[in-house]
């Protein structure tokens, strides 16, 4: 049944049909058809219901210019569709064949010293060559008009984790052609580039280029412009096969596979033109904090979905591309997994069905390992099959919105982490992190949003920091607290504007009167293994010498040149905290401004190492630790999981979830 969406497009409720995808990349190019069968027998046996099928293919689709292998794929579809397994299929576009290369060297892309990225790994495309392109439209085409149609095709991937960069020449003619749409004129490049400084005004278009590889530091307007340009290159390519397959099969929902938090594509941008959100999740099992990454990677992605989003890649047990690469203990893959679920996920699926024998990720694991069927990883990835196929028509299609909501802009992080910076241990991604852990290990649940997005459903909003700050943004905050929200910042936000021009005062007007800041006077980037003191916890990272208007000093620095100085700040609902405090003061800084805001953690009382979420009237409870833990959940509930009823109190084991529905 099709579940049409606001905009018309098909989305992921199409492709479910109620139930939570299961399955993984499904490469069979890799293995003699007798394994296909094998494959087929056994996915079937672990709840498989999706494959995503020929990411990689391409070589093997058109192994000379122009040829057509589509035979080994019909029969490939043909036997998935057989047995029940729905195909997500890939245009191949991201690793091109060899020939391409060696009859068009102007199709691979150069790094910024002007060296070749040559085949024979993966991803040795320029986005802005124009062949490329053409021969990635043909054969996206020929698979569009040949599958489109096909019983099994639930969904259309589009190339894979879109990543690439490129200085040479062709992309240096589609960087002025971007420029001249942003800025028109020459004029107005100089002036937001701010060319009068080191005598780099352009007064031909030609002069133009990529910042390629200077003897001393680059534009920075031009690096940021790079970095937009470079985002919108790759999402041209991403829609142009997204508009061939989708005039095949106007009903089939189209993705592409993001990498977390990953600083390439502007994902605010990049959503808007996709019908599913997917996300490829690789939490390191010996990371302690693997489970917050996990959770902030997911918060992130249910917000730009704004509904269900799909799990497209994680690992059954390790990767191969760590220094030292860890299994997952026992318990660990459903724990991951559910906590997916937890977070909107309507499908789990991993990076590969069967692990590779050859090639550069053999030792990356499949659901069916080296081990094979009797493996404990395809074992517990079985019962994990069972189980989501046990319990996912209750949970698929459900979405919720939380109460609180955490600002993240591409722009800003890229602007912010240029070189020549007053502090380069400052990393805007791993300030945001900080944040979220802090409501993470405070049990709130957060969504993420945009800073021009309408923020008035949220009790809270959080700025970890948005060093760039564009005249909307700036107009957004502020009317969203006066218009009843609570908001809380980290430093260095409002610092520049769009084109990374400072702001006068150092800092956005509208936000100093926000926060009641009279002057920033300077800042002390704080060296590694410092810390600020200040009453009640210590700062990292960063420290202001400000000068407070109206504001009231929450607390402040003792000790130090900036001894008795206001380092939080409050004026009304709007908090600003000039520096990171260390994670246990900063848990309590947020739950504190969480409760003047009236937002309440998820659960009362929840162990440290519990993690509760809603998920529509479905409530979460997953045991990240390895000890037996026991949890109050007032009320009388249904364990989905467990199929037990629970009573105020529930017993969870060692990576113990249930799902309790009222
Ligand atoms: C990415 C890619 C996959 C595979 C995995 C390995 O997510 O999309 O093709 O290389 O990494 O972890």
């Amino acid at each position: 049944m099709r579940t049409p969406r606001p905009d018309g497009h098909p989305g992921l409720a199409d492709a479910t049909r109620g139930r939570i995808l299961f399955g993984g990349d499904y490469n069979p190019e890799q293995w003699p058809e007798e394994t296909w069968q094998e494959d087929v027998r056994l996915m079937k046996e672990a709840g498989v219901n999706s494959v995503t099928l020929g990411v990689f293919a391409w070589a093997k689709l058109e192994p000379r210019p122009g040829a057509r292998e589509f035979g080994w794929l019909d029969r490939v579809m043909a036997l998935l569709h057989g047995n029940g397994v729905g195909v997500v299929l890939a245009t191949p576009t991201s690793s091109p064949p060899p020939w391409l290369g060696r009859l068009h060297p102007d199709t691979l892309p150069r790094d910024q010293d002007g060296r070749t990225e040559w085949w024979g790994g993966r991803q040795h495309f320029s986005h802005s060559s124009a062949v490329y392109r053409r021969h990635a439209a043909a054969i996206t085409e020929d698979l569009a008009a040949r599958y489109g149609d096909h019983p099994a095709l639930t969904m259309w991937h589009v190339n894979n984790e879109y990543c690439t960069y490129d200085w040479g020449d062709e992309a240096a003619g589609t960087f002025r052609r971007w420029l001249r749409d942003r800025y028109g004129t020459l004029d107005a490049l100089n002036s937001a580039w701010g060319t009068a400084f080191w005598s780099q005004g352009y007064g031909d278009w030609a002069e133009v280029l990529p910042p390629r590889r200077a003897h001393y530091l680059n534009n920075p307007t031009q690096v940021l412009d790079f970095k937009r340009y470079t985002s919108d290159m790759l999402l041209e390519c991403y829609v142009a096969e997204r508009d061939i397959v989708r005039r095949y099969s106007p009903h089939v929902p189209v993705t592409t596979n993001f990498m977390p938090m990953w600083a390439g594509q502007d994902a605010w941008r990049w959503v808007q033109e996709e019908d599913v959100v997917s996300v490829d999740l690789y939490p390191d099992p010996r990371d302690p904090f693997g489970a917050q990454h996990g959770a902030l990677v997911q918060d992130m992605t249910r917000s730009q979905a704004r509904g269900p989003w799909m799990l497209m890649e994680q690992a059954a047990g390790p990767v191969n591309w760590r220094g030292v690469n860890h299994p997952k203990p026992p318990g660990l893959n459903r724990l991951w997994s559910f906590q997916a679920v937890a977070r909107g996920a309507d499908a789990v699926c991993y990076f590969q069905w069967r692990q590779s024998r050859q090639g550069a990720e053999k030792f990356h694991s499949g659901m069916l390992g080296h081990a094979g069927e009797q493996g404990r990883t395809y074992q517990e990835v079985s019962r994990l099959g069972a189980e989501l196929d046990r319990v996912g028509g209750e949970i698929s299609g459900r979405h919720s919105a939380c109460e609180v909501a955490v600002l993240h802009d591409w722009h800003a992080w890229w602007a912010g982490s240029q070189d020549a910076r007053p502090s380069r241990e400052v990393d805007p991604a791993e300030v945001v992190r900080a944040w979220h852990r802090a409501l993470w290990e405070a049990h709130i649940g957060t969504d993420f949003a945009h800073p021009e997005h309408d923020l008035s459903g949220y009790a809270l909003v959080v700025v970890p920091q948005l060093y760039l700050l564009t005249d909307a943004a700036a107009d957004n905050l502020v009317a969203y607290v006066r218009g009843g929200g609570t908001l809380v910042s980290g430093f260095l936000t409002g610092i520049a504007d769009e084109e990374d021009r400072v702001r006068p005062g150092g800092m956005d007007v509208r936000l100093r009167e926000l926060f009641g800041i009279r002057t920033l006077h300077e800042w002390w980037p704080l060296d590694p293994g410092e810390y600020a003191g200040c009453d009640g916890f210590r700062g990292t990272l960063w420290s202001e010498e400000i000068e407070a208007g109206d504001a009231v000093a929450h607390s402040r620095y003792q000790g130090g040149e900036l001894d008795g100085l206001p380092a939080v700040l409050r004026r009304g609902r709007a908090w600003y905290v000039s520096t990171l405090p260390e994670p246990d003061a900063l848990r309590e800084l947020v739950a504190d401004v969480a409760a003047a805001a009236g937002v309440r953690p998820v659960l009362d009382g929840l162990p440290a190492e519990v993690e509760a979420v809603r998920r529509g009237d479905l409530l979460f409870v997953l045991n990240h630790g390895r000890d037996p833990v026991t949890v109050a959940v007032p009320g009388t509930h249904r364990d989905l999981l467990g199929r037990r009823r629970v009573t105020d109190s529930l017993e969870l084991g060692r990576y113990g979830v249930a799902v309790l529905s009222p």
